[in-house]
């Protein structure tokens, strides 16, 4: 067993990211680091049992492993989304989860957009069809023009906001469901200047030709887009989630892209990651589909990285850490 003076600060997988500038804020600030280099739990538990704080990349953090390590005190994610850690336990034995909130509000919105674009305007087929022998094939439908549609956003949060300012000009009107975000006048008047207008789930459902996704995974978001939801949408529609996989049932996507229900999707996310070779949404020309890269730039792929070490890093100094998504006791 190691034993150590200074605080442990643990990464555990560190697949498509550097932690480098972590590393080297977290030394700076005292702390002892560690790379695991694996997701696997029983592997973090053993190499991370010592850790004051926890620096997940796309593993799972579980009860178990929360309750392996005693002298836990921060969960420090480099996302947003935070559905992969057990929020309950980690309150429970007081050790705070932080995320990285709005720092890749800009890229996510922008890749939401450019995946939409790629889906309405078929990009799928026609890139596949752009060949001398099949120049000529045009796909099923044709595309609507697009200020003729309506757009329907699902979340009303930073992205979703985003997305309707760059967006907005490109659609004839653009409607929102938040059922959580606050109906204060100030929030009235934010809607009111992007051009969206706020409803209810069963009008967005049943008027967005484009319907895209920005709320957050929770028991009650599970698999909210499925076969019924979908059959209420209008005939024709294209479904964008760069938010969560599973927000829909894919089985019932590919059953309403097959049946022309739904014309196309525009996907960056999957419940499974990375998903299985039988994946009903693989290999699909009406599908657009990108590997969870939608935060991804220049910018984010720094920023990620300092701000997860760096809510250790003011935990220890201060008490709280920057950008707490729960409050232990
Ligand atoms: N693909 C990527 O690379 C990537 C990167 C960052 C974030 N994300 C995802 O994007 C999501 C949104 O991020 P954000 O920064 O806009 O978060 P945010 O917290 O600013 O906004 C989320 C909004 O969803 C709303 N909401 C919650 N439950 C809802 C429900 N049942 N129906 C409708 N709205 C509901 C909330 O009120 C909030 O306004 C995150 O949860 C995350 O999963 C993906």
């Amino acid at each position: 067993m190691t034993t150590t003076t200074r605080p442990v600060a643990v990464y555990t997988d560190v697949e498509d990211t550097d932690p480098a500038i972590g590393i080297e804020l977290l030394e700076a600030a005292g702390f002892e680091v560690r790379v695991l280099g694996t997701r696997d739990s029983a592997e973090i538990i053993a190499g991370a049992h010592d850790a004051t704080v926890l620096l997940p990349g796309y593993a799972s953090v579980t009860r178990e492993m929360i309750e392996a390590m005693p002298q836990l005190r921060i969960v420090a994610l480099m996302s947003m989304g935070f559905d992969y850690v057990d929020l309950e336990a980690a309150t429970e034995h007081g050790v705070w989860v932080t995320n990285v909130p709005g720092a890749a509000t800009e890229e996510v919105a922008t890749h939401a957009l450019a995946i939409l674009l790629a889906a309405t305007r078929q990009l799928g087929f026609y890139q596949a069809s752009a060949k001398p022998d099949t120049w000529n094939d045009r796909a099923l439908t044709a595309p609507p023009r697009l200020s003729e549609t309506t757009l329907g956003i699902i979340g009303l949060g930073k992205i979703g906001r985003e997305l309707v300012r760059l967006a907005r000009p490109l659609f004839g009107e653009v409607v929102g469901y938040d059922p959580m975000l606050p109906d204060t006048p100030e929030i009235q008047a934010d809607l009111e200047a992007l051009g969206v207008r706020r409803t209810d789930l069963a009008e967005v459902r049943r008027t967005a030709h484009v319907l895209s996704l920005h709320l957050p995974l929770t028991p009650e978001t599970e698999h909210m887009i499925d076969a019924a939801f979908l059959a209420e949408m209008p005939s024709g529609s294209v479904l964008v989630n760069v938010s969560r996989g599973a927000l829909i049932d894919h089985h019932a996507l590919a059953a309403a892209l097959d049946s022309g229900q739904l014309s196309a999707a525009a996907l960056d996310v999957l419940e499974t990651e990375p998903p299985a070779a039988d994946h009903p949404m693989l290999g699909r020309d009406d599908v657009v589909l990108t590997p969870h890269i939608a935060y991804f730039s220049a910018r984010t792929e720094i920023e990620y990285v300092r701000i997860q070490a760096q809510n250790g890093i003011t935990l220890l100094e201060t008490g709280t850490p920057d950008s707490p998504v729960n409050r232990p006791a």
